[in-house]
């Protein structure tokens, strides 16, 4: 790998590629970790005389009414308290950007490229050509993104000597772990929303880990196809969905673990059930996982996607017992996606686990398959350094 931290240059012109996709509410920023993470590799370049270019998507940009509440300013107001920051407004032109020892500029989101039709999505390469035209040296750190090849995050590879940030760095080095298992029992927890984009990795995880504890939302379409009455729950209703949960429950029943517990509210009462106590009516909104002794053993868990609402005081239970019980265990625990951070940092266990990684589906597609699209393209089409 060609690491920044291996090689030095300066005075150069560096597009570089973040992950600034952090959550917002009411235009605010909710956490920042997806930011401060990438502060090293945009200091240590500013440090190192070089002017720099920073790019990243926000959110999703499917059509013209998604631009203005996905725009980077934002973060570029963040930013801006730390370092000497200009904001360029349309990533599709760059001019105003002047050379500049130890100046840094922030990019429009790269996604608004992909109206009126997909470019920086499409991994269009005469916008990568275009963006690359404006640097020397391309630096790849948002590893949050690096499961998607985009113009962005893959591209620009084509035309600039590329190197991998300190963040990406650290994040391969630290969940090499979980890609060559050498000490099992290996477990993962997976939670989350929904099932529907996580179906192939959780097949993908089921045949590398020893048991594999399913909550939260994507817990429900398992229950579901099983027989259970979920009530009104969120599921899956794509029959694609459907099939592939039914052979991923026949093929590895044995090594598959539900929630046994279920939070729901019931005419305004909080309640704790059992899967049999679900009525029609019923929502369920959290789940408590009872897998004290099961985790026990464990030499290395991997734990991605919360167990409910925990934002909601009323829905954090699950979330919280599994955290404290993750906390206890003397194998390794790394814990991954943007939510699952979020919940260990407003929960208090900031300090109480071997990794946080910063990335969500990108963390989940490296552990999985042991590749990241991005990655894997620059390898094939990157030009030599
Ligand atoms: C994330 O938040 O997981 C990354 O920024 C990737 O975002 P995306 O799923 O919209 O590509």
């Amino acid at each position: 790998m060609n690491y920044l931290s291996e090689n030095s240059f300066s005075n150069k012109r560096v597009i570089l590629r973040c992950d600034f996709n952090a959550p917002v509410k009411d235009g605010v920023i909710t956490d920042d970790s997806k930011i401060t993470r990438s502060l090293k590799t945009i200091k240590h370049l500013l440090d190192n005389d070089n002017t720099v270019i920073l790019l990243s998507h926000f959110g999703r940009v499917k059509k013209e009414e998604d631009k203005e509440k996905n725009s980077l300013y934002v973060v570029y107001e963040y930013l801006k308290k730390d370092i000497d920051l200009e904001f360029i407004q349309d990533p599709l032109d760059l001019n105003n950007i002047s050379t500049s020892n130890s100046k840094c500029f922030l990019v429009e989101n790269t996604r608004f490229t992909d109206v009126p039709e997909k470019r920086e999505s499409a991994n269009d390469l005469e916008l990568a050509h275009m963006w690359s035209e404006y640097a020397d040296i391309f630096v790849l750190d948002a590893f949050g993104s690096a499961h998607r090849a985009h113009s962005s995050t893959a591209g620009i590879s084509k035309y600039l000597p590329t190197y991998y940030g300190f963040l990406v760095e650290e994040e391969l080095k630290n969940l090499e772990c979980l890609i060559n298992i050498e000490n099992r029992p290996f477990i993962v927890v997976m939670g989350g929303a929904k099932v529907d984009d996580k179906i192939k990795i959780i097949e993908s995880m089921l045949s590398k880990c020893d048991k594999l504890i399913l909550t939260g939302g994507i817990l429900n379409t398992f229950l579901k196809v099983s027989g259970k009455n979920i009530g009104n729950s969120l599921v899956s209703d794509e029959e694609e969905v459907l099939e592939s949960v039914r052979n991923v429950l026949d093929k590895y029943q044995e090594k598959i673990y539900f929630t046994d517990k279920f939070i729901i509210n019931r005419n305004d009462e909080i309640k704790e059930v059992t899967i049999d106590e679900v009525e029609n009516e019923d929502v369920i909104y959290d789940n408590v996982v009872n897998v004290k002794d099961l985790l026990q053993n464990a030499k290395i868990v991997f734990f991605n996607g919360t167990c409910g609402k925990y934002e909601d005081k009323e829905y954090a239970k699950g979330t919280y017992t599994l955290l404290s019980e993750l906390s206890n265990i003397d194998g390794k625990v790394i814990i991954g996606g943007g939510d699952t951070v979020s919940a260990v940092t407003k929960l208090g266990f900031l300090d109480n686990f071997d990794y946080l990684s910063s990335g969500g589906g990108a963390t989940l597609e490296y552990v999985a398959y042991g590749k990241l699209k991005a990655l894997e393209w620059i390898k094939e089409n990157g030009v030599d350094n």
